[in-house]
């Protein structure tokens, strides 16, 4: 996608074919910086605080990691305790796992002498199969934006947290279909959630639909239900984070709420994930999703920029006050109107999810 007339992608890898580069995402919307990772702690720790966030990117970044593990020591020890030190980082999307396993898989079954090369050609192979994944849920959820048109007006489409490009690698999730909609001349405006603590809505999905030019508003976290009962969504697209064979949903804190809101008001909720995104393991999300607790300090204090243009952290409640911070919640799968894959849209069933991935469901 376009930064100031460039094309990026949110991870890439350096001309000397080892290191990796990454856009930091802590710094947008007001800064545009790229940061280098050159270890697996490095990739470790751009996960754990957020320097890159998004289910997708997630896996890929931890794939990278595994690669530059192997690249400083490609012993079975290293290549485990890579893998457990990537995993620790952030419990909740089921990527990483997946992109760990699928690495630590095919390292240890190959010769040491292979397994730089091997290690860093499978992380690209992600990272392009998450490019295609993301392409093809665009030209599906284009079809039900498309589909949503009422006469002339815009489609109003609300979405939650960040599920755009900087999710993923290149396009998005939930953001893809807009995408694909808004290129094919389909009149599209986003509503965009805020999404408090860290505010990923305010400050990248803004980011993301300004720098292409598309059509939208931020609001407050608390405002969908109000827009919706007065006829100004036409459905809700969000991302996920981890989604169960049986279609329960989990993604950023307040998701759910924007489900029971879209559900009292008949308006269509669509989930837009890759396959990558579903945990084949689980059928209870409530019951079986680790959910992460985060620092209470993104409650209690919002950072921005400060008139004069440097970054400031302000703090929001009396000194005393305890707080906890919930990174997730689950959605379950009756208020969820279909999931958008790479492979279709299908119901937010077993027998959905199956349907269209017989091969993965087991
Ligand atoms: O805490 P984050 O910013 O990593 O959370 C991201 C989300 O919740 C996204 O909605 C989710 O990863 C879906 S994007 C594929």
């Amino acid at each position: 996608m376009r930064i100031d007339g460039r094309d990026y992608r949110t991870i890439w890898l350096d001309p000397d074919g080892r290191r990796v580069h990454i856009i930091d995402q802590t710094r947008l919307p007001h800064r545009f910086e790229t940061k280098t990772l050159a270890s697996c702690e490095d990739a470790a720790a751009a996960i754990a605080n957020m320097n890159v966030r998004g289910a997708p990117l997630i896996g890929v970044t931890g794939a990278y990691g595994m690669a530059l593990a192997a690249w400083r020591d490609p012993s079975d020890a290293a290549i485990e305790s890579a893998h457990a030190l990537l995993l620790a980082t952030r419990p909740t999307a089921v990527n990483l796992r997946w992109a760990l396993d699928r690495l630590r898989a095919l390292l240890l079954s190959a010769p040491v002498s292979d397994r730089v090369s091997l290690a860093y050609a499978e992380a690209a192979k992600i990272a392009e199969e998450d490019v295609a994944a993301c392409q093809a849920i665009g030209r599906a959820g284009a079809e039900l934006i498309d589909k949503a048109r009422r006469g002339d007006r815009p489609v109003n489409i609300l979405t939650h947290c960040n599920a755009g490009w900087l999710c993923a690698v290149d396009w998005g999730t939930a953001l893809a279909p807009i995408y694909a909609a808004a290129r094919q001349g389909i009149p599209i405006h986003v509503w965009v959630d805020e999404t408090r603590p860290r505010n990923q809505g305010a400050s990248l999905t803004a980011f993301e639909l300004l720098g292409e030019e598309a059509p939208h508003t931020v609001i407050a976290d608390n405002a969908g239900g109000h827009l919706m009962q007065h006829g100004l969504v036409d459905l809700v697209i969000v991302g996920s984070d981890r989604t169960t064979r049986a279609g329960d949903v989990c993604n950023k804190i307040g998701t759910y709420l924007k489900a029971l809101a879209a559900h009292d008001n008949n308006v269509p909720f669509y989930v837009a994930l890759p396959s990558s995104t579903v945990d084949w393991r689980i059928a209870d999300g409530v019951r079986d999703i680790p959910i992460e607790e985060r620092s209470p300090r993104e409650v209690t204090h919002i950072s921005g920029r400060g008139a004069d243009g440097t970054p400031i952290e302000i703090q929001l409640t009396p000194d005393g006050s305890p707080a906890r911070n919930f990174g997730f919640d689950v959605t379950p799968s009756r208020f969820v109107t279909g999931l958008i894959t790479e492979r279709g849209v299908c119901a937010a069933t077993e027998k959905g999810l199956q349907g269209l991935f017989p091969d993965l469901a087991g």
